[in-house]
């Protein structure tokens, strides 16, 4: 099949460089003399017909924004099978020959129901939660370290002149990857994350007798927010050692901000490589870097893939941390 007019839409959580990624997207079309429909409000404008085009120039500039032009948004009613046939329909009425769909594995499910309604898909894992099992890293996940890097770097210079013990919640419901890697950045002296149980004494309190007793009177450890309700962890702590535990969630600052060089580099890289993988005629696949190499996974397969945490991260953070 010969394609002619893709459809674009981001979809899920939104992260830094999905803009760059609609950007290679759009300018690897236009090379091939494709055209490009922008979807808004990810599935939703599937079904409501919400659409515009994008030329060369409409993607000027766009590298450096965080946040995605398109809007992205979750969409209850493409959850069922009238919603489905009715993108389905959209997408025969517009004359889409394809989607590209940016997002998390929420996103790639979309495009697999579409598929199966004939619409052929291809997804690009942007999600800063970096949990998509079929690639080594996600778009938007190195810009979002970075931010929770530089706020925690900040918190660590009153936490010292204070003498306290800061608890830093990251996002990341059901994936450690970005505490991990955060904690591993600011030298933590604990991680927790949702990818395993802990014990308070050993995993929080030992190490903060331990550093104590190495003369350090600052502590901070990094809380997935997945993990539990980090006040109770700070009330505990109090009570446990006598300091006075200072709570920060970052929240969604995680998710904005210019992107990095490696997220925008990735994002035009997959973006290039999710157009040129449907010309080549293969279809319903997720773009991947596997070891800094692009690839392409059936679709199918990745949303059965499972990601755990990286051990040797997990492993360098808690022997690092031991004081
Ligand atoms: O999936 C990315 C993510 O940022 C998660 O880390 C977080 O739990 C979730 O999205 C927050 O979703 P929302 O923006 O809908 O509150």
């Amino acid at each position: 099949m010969e394609i002619n007019r893709i459809g674009l839409l981001t979809s899920g959580g939104d992260a830094p460089g999905m803009n760059a990624a609609i950007r290679a997207v759009v300018r690897t079309a236009c090379a091939n003399k494709i055209e490009t429909l922008g979807i808004r409000r990810g599935y939703n404008g599937l079904i409501n017909g919400d659409v515009t085009e994008l030329g060369h120039r409409d993607v000027k500039g766009l590298n450096n924004a965080g946040g995605t032009i398109l809007y992205t948004a979750r969409s209850p009613e493409y959850n069922t099978e009238e919603g489905v046939q009715k993108a389905a329909k959209t997408c025969k009425y517009l004359g889409i020959d394809a989607i590209v769909c940016v997002g998390g594995d929420g996103t790639f499910r979309g495009a697999r129901d579409l598929a199966k309604l004939g619409v052929p898909s291809i997804g690009i894992p942007a999600t800063i939660d970096n949990d998509i099992a079929c690639t080594n890293y996600c778009i938007g996940f190195d810009t979002a370290c970075n931010t929770a890097i530089e706020a925690i770097d900040k918190l660590r210079d009153t936490m010292h002149s204070h003498e306290r013990c800061s608890l830093v919640e990251v996002m990341g419901h059901h994936a450690g990857h970005l505490a991990v890697y955060v904690g591993i950045a600011v030298g933590a002296n604990a991680i927790l994350v949702p990818e395993r149980t802990y014990d308070f004494q050993s995993d929080i309190a030992d190490k903060i007798r331990r550093s104590r007793i190495q003369g350090r009177t600052h502590f901070d450890i990094i809380v997935a927010e997945g993990v539990g309700d980090i006040q109770e962890i700070a009330a505990h702590i109090k009570e446990e050692t006598g300091l006075d535990p200072r709570v920060t969630i970052l929240g969604h600052i995680q998710r904005g901000g210019a992107p990095t060089a490696r997220d925008r580099v990735t994002a035009a890289r997959m973006g290039r490589h999710a157009v040129e993988t449907l010309i080549a005629g293969r279809y319903n696949r997720v773009v991947s870097i596997q070891h800094g190499d692009l690839q392409d996974f059936d679709i199918d397969e990745a949303l059965t893939m499972k990601k755990g945490l990286q051990e040797t991260m997990y492993d360098t953070a808690r022997i690092l941390s031991i004081g």
